[in-house]
């Protein structure tokens, strides 16, 4: 039997692609973005066309809620399975829809959902670097103040930049750049105070008119999957001036490396758009740091950044298609330094940019620079080394040998996936106290609930496990309902999609909805959790390291300001050493950076730290799916 128009245009799996065109309009903070798209294009790339961001965690799966929007006029599509497990009838029948799941069918009016409040995110950015350092700044940067004499004499064969070069010590063979000789006829006749000549590693980056020489700065930037940071850095003091960060603004097109590596794969266009958004990203970066520090940007001349191997691939414009595929092999693998108008970072026009090595597919310049903050590397006694991110990397060893292996943890450390997750940001709450009838939820900066964040969902399930109201199994326990205390016992609630905790009611949260902790995300947290611990348990193993072996673990990344290290334990993230053999270091990446941008002895000592590591490819481990499995359970 054939279908009717009105039926064909409900269905939206029978939507015919391309037949007429839709007007798409999104209503959005800024004001209205419109776009024609064809019949059957998904709201989402109808968004992404209207270049209207809409965040995509689960890379457009229909396993999140993190790309929902409502309908306010117009027809849609009956909703999909995925919209009903996501979202649930109330929010549906209030003509909310997950995006990437809705099809336009007819001209609407969409509004993107509202992100929960990121006003006043804060992304951990790493203690300075400075007290670190070994010896003294030596960052390649030198500025001379010099005074030299425009040419007289038609019969001296001579140049106004050979003129230059005399006054500069290690002038033989600097080379200078374009953008320099351009503007060194007018500056040195100009030059009654004197110029000032920046070189970087013995080439001239820079010619000012006068004495400049106390004005020299260089950033130092962790490209997360998740999160930006960056720092920028008085290089002749090594003190740190400015530090900015924020969302990656990639994660409209997907939550987690291989949804973004999916997306670009094999499709220059795609890759240039993800390229475009970062690289716009970190030029704002570059901006509002020398801002906030009141220095020119021209005065920044030497950046490093580190970055899982994906997003430092994007970052130079290459291809990540096979870092995605077995057997996950990047491009390349050394350090490179190179002009920034090469990338182009613009808003550092004299800055030579500074990429540490990378040492397997998923095991990226990040884990070089956490190393070198945490100097495991030389030191007599086993230490590790875990950062949690979307993708966790775990290093284990001494001086004599140091393994290293991936963890795709996937972002519910960092609140993605979690119903009502978010990051680290004012409003989250990171940490609860159960007491004996009810439970006290603490929130960063005391501001109203919005949302959990990875430190609260860890303290959450921890505490509710210490409570046996948590099976070992990550099961919500019900079944002793009556027994609790009546204020405790009615926080258990059914929700359409599962059952959950209810930690801030509505009339109390800061989002006007319940807060609750839902199965699915217990599920979640035990999943990336699961993978941090089984990488630590299998580099163990494959070490022999019991965890009485283990002197330090350093443990690293940004997903809250406070971690409970007794939770983080009992729900086993991490092994069970004393407390004072944990140290919590923030963005260890981001300090890292800060050192080899301080320091070219660090940067080059990447290289011959990246030599030494034996990089473990879990896949390939029989015994590794079975320790996974049992990571997943609680204490
Ligand atoms: Fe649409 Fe996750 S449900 S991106």
């Amino acid at each position: 039997m054939g279908l009717t128009t009105d039926q064909r245009n409900a269905d939206p799996d029978v939507v015919e692609l391309g037949s007429e065109t839709i007007c798409v309009s999104f209503q959005t903070r800024d004001g209205m973005a419109e776009v024609n798209v064809p019949k059957g294009t998904s709201i989402l790339d109808a968004a992404l066309q209207a270049k209207v961001d809409i965040e995509t965690t689960c890379g457009k799966r229909g396993t999140c809620r993190s790309c929902r929007i409502k309908v306010l006029s117009g027809q849609v599509p009956p909703e999909t399975q995925q919209d009903r497990q996501q979202l649930g009838t109330e929010e549906l029948q209030e003509r909310f829809r997950l995006s990437c799941q809705t099809k336009a069918i007819a001209d609407c009016t969409i509004v993107p959902s509202p992100p929960k409040s990121e006003a006043g995110l804060k992304v951990l950015n790493a203690e300075p670097a400075r007290d670190k350092l070994r010896g003294a700044i030596s960052s390649g940067v030198e500025k001379h103040l010099v005074h030299p004499k425009p040419p007289v004499d038609e019969n001296e064969e001579t140049s106004d930049l050979e003129e230059v070069m005399k006054t500069i010590e290690t002038g033989a063979g600097a080379r200078p750049k374009l953008s320099v000789l351009r503007k060194l006829p007018e500056l040195l006749r100009d030059g009654k105070d004197g110029l000032t000549v920046t070189l970087f590693n013995g080439d001239i980056v820079d010619l000012e008119k006068g004495d400049r020489t106390d004005h020299a700065y260089g950033m130092a930037f962790d490209i997360g999957t998740t999160t930006i940071a960056a720092s920028l850095l008085n290089l002749n003091t090594g003190e740190q001036l400015a530090s900015v960060s924020g969302v990656n603004p990639q994660a409209v097109h997907g939550g987690d490396l291989m949804s973004r590596i999916s997306f670009a794969q094999f499709d220059e266009k795609k890759l240039a758009v993800l390229r475009g958004k970062l690289l716009t990203a970190m030029n704002d970066f570059i901006s509002e740091a020398a801002e906030q520090a009141g220095i020119e940007r021209g005065n920044i001349y030497k950046i490093v950044v580190v970055g899982n191997t994906c997003m430092h691939h994007v970052f130079l414009g290459i291809d990540t298609s096979h870092v995605g595929l077995a057997p996950y092999a990047p491009a390349f693998r050394d350090p490179l330094v190179i002009p920034s108008g090469e990338v182009p970072l613009k808003n550092a026009p004299n800055a030579h940019v500074c990429t540490l090595p990378i040492i397997a597919g998923f095991v990226g310049a990040d884990t070089i620079a956490a190393l070198l903050a945490s100097r495991i590397y030389e030191n007599d006694t086993i230490q590790a080394v875990v950062d949690i991110g979307t993708n966790g990397e775990v290093v284990l060893g001494n001086k004599d040998r140091l393994m290293a292996c991936s963890a795709p943890a996937g972002p519910a450390l960092e609140g993605g996936e979690i119903s009502q997750g978010m990051r680290a940001a004012v409003g989250a709450i990171d940490a609860i106290e159960l007491q004996d009838d009810d439970v006290v939820v603490r929130t960063i900066e005391n501001a109203p609930a919005i949302g959990i964040c990875g430190s609260g969902l860890i303290d959450i399930v921890s505490k509710l496990r210490d409570r046996e109201l948590v099976n070992k199994r990550g099961r919500l326990l019900h079944k002793d309902f009556e027994q609790l205390p009546k204020t405790l016992g009615q926080r258990f609630v059914q929700t359409e999609k599962s059952r959950g905790f209810c930690l801030v009611s509505d009339t109390d949260s800061g989002s006007g909805q319940d807060i609750v902790l839902t199965q699915a995300d217990i599920r979640q947290l035990q999943l990336a959790k699961g993978a941090i611990y089984s990488a630590i348990l299998m580099l163990q193993r494959v070490m022999e390291v019991r965890d009485e072996d283990i002197d330090t673990l350093y443990l690293a990344g940004g997903f809250g300001n406070f971690i409970n290290l007794d939770s983080a334990i009992k729900i086993r993230l991490l092994p069970p050493l004393d407390h004072d053999r944990i140290s919590y270091v923030g963005n260890a990446a981001q300090q890292g950076a800060e050192l080899a941008l301080l320091s070219e002895s660090e940067r080059e000592n990447t290289a011959k730290i990246a030599a030494r590591i034996e990089h473990v490819a879990l896949a390939t481990r029989m015994e590794f799916q079975e320790l996974f499995v049992d990571a997943c359970d609680l204490q």
